[in-house]
């Protein structure tokens, strides 16, 4: 396992969280490049999420795998807009968001909202709380009231309080590493 050492930036936030005796903020570190970093972020496994919400322009989409759940009681789940996304006002003002959580069978919907943020065309979709598009099909289907937002570099974080929720069985789609998957081709 090859080892890359924090950048200053990230061994400044570090050292001011857990002062310890290895160097002060500022220690002149060596960095590494986004390529190494996005490497190994993806080896962690994630499920994947399309998120929509209602926007002035109209319905709007995003393949989104920043969701985590957080607090059963009050019931509150997060994910992460990237501010560099065409689709960031839209998701950062929306009140109301719908979490849909993928099925093994749902690659096409991840494509379709990685690609467009606008495209709905031929998809069976009802509205749900705040007008929000709720799109049949989904494992899980969380309709959220965005209750806090948080700045954290070039992403925010949305945090989104569960109004209501539907749940069907089937097997989730994971990604990692780059690739989709199912638990199955994973575990082979
Ligand atoms: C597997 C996967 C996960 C993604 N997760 C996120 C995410 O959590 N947050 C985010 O802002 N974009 C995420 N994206 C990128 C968006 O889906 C989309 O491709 C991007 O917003 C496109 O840029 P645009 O919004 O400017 O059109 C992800 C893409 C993929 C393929």
């Amino acid at each position: 396992m090859e080892r890359v050492a924090l950048t200053p930036d990230l061994a400044m936030s570090r050292n001011s969280m857990f002062a310890d005796a290895d160097g002060g903020p500022g220690a002149a570190l060596p960095s590494f490049d986004a390529t190494t970093l996005r490497g190994a972020f993806g080896r962690f496994a994630t499920g994947l999420t399309v998120v929509t919400a209602a926007s002035e322009d109209g319905p709007v989409g995003i393949t989104a795998n920043s969701f985590s759940s957080v607090s059963l009681d009050p019931p509150l789940v997060l994910w992460s807009i990237a501010r560099s996304s065409r689709r960031f006002d839209a998701f950062a003002g929306a009140r109301f968001q719908a979490i849909h959580i993928l099925g093994a069978g749902q690659i096409d919907l991840s494509r379709r909202f990685f690609r467009d943020g606008r495209d709905f065309a031929g998809l069976d979709t009802e509205p749900g709380l705040g007008g929000v598009p709720l799109i049949k099909g989904a494992l899980a289907l969380l309709e959220c009231e965005i209750v806090s937002r948080m700045d954290c570099g070039d992403h925010l974080v949305l945090i989104g309080h569960v109004r209501a929720m539907e749940t069907s069985d089937g097997e989730p789609l994971v990604f990692a590493a780059g690739r989709y998957g199912t638990l199955a081709a994973f575990a082979s």
